[in-house]
């Protein structure tokens, strides 16, 4: 591998992405730089605390443009640095979940795709999608017993946001690999593995 290489992870809550995120790093060893969005920099961890503060109600429009307040920064802090010394980013979560719950699940269309225009957004070389059921997602939630405000939201939200992940995965088929959240973590760590290995491979 001679350039750099962004890996990112998406799927709804408590699907296991942050865990498989890691484990997949650990393979890169010091190539690997693992981040998360939001709050992959000191100004996005401030605009992660109200995203994510349970008493702060932006309306949708005000949300949709946090999350890529965040990312913009995040950008031009993090990603395009790690990219252009040929390190391997790993990120937990990006553009993908703005399209997913913010265009989708909040319904605010192309403001999304808009902004992310505006700020130089890249896409990512291999999209890792962990699709896991609504119910069991949302069992793991209680059982951690921490919800977050958009933890907090109905099943309906949820399953919508779930859909608008496949959905991309379909349209995309080169960037997204799906996966099965409800595998055991170790199997799942060892197929994300596999693949990613395979699409090096074919990358040459
Ligand atoms: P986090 O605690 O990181 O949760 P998770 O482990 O599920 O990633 O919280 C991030 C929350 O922000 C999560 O509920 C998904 C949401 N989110 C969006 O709605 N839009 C976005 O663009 C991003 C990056 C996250």
């Amino acid at each position: 591998m001679d350039e750099g290489l962004f890996i990112t992870f998406e799927g709804i809550e408590a699907s296991g992405k942050s865990t498989q995120a890691e484990a997949l790093a650990r393979i890169f060893g010091d190539r690997a730089l693992l981040t998360r969005e939001p709050g992959g920099t000191p100004l996005g961890r401030r605009v992660r605390e109200i995203l994510l503060d349970a008493t702060t109600t932006p309306i949708p429009e005000v949300e949709a443009l946090l999350f890529l307040a965040d990312r913009a920064q995040h950008l031009h802090e993090v990603v395009r640095p790690a990219l252009a010394a040929r390190r391997v980013v790993i990120s937990d979560r990006y553009q993908d979940s703005s399209l997913a719950y913010q265009s989708v699940g909040r319904g605010v269309g192309d403001l999304i795709p808009m902004v992310f225009g505006q700020i130089g957004g890249l896409t990512p070389d291999i999209t890792i999608l962990i699709d896991l059921d609504v119910d069991v997602a949302l069992e793991r939630l209680r059982a951690r017993g921490a919800a977050n405000r958009l933890d907090a939201e109905a099943p309906a939200f949820h399953d919508r946001v779930k859909q608008a992940f496949l959905d991309m995965a379909h349209a995309q088929p080169r960037r997204f690999e799906v996966f099965d959240g409800a595998l055991d973590v170790i199997t799942l760590s060892a197929q994300i593995a596999s693949r990613v290995r395979e699409r090096l491979g074919a990358r040459g």
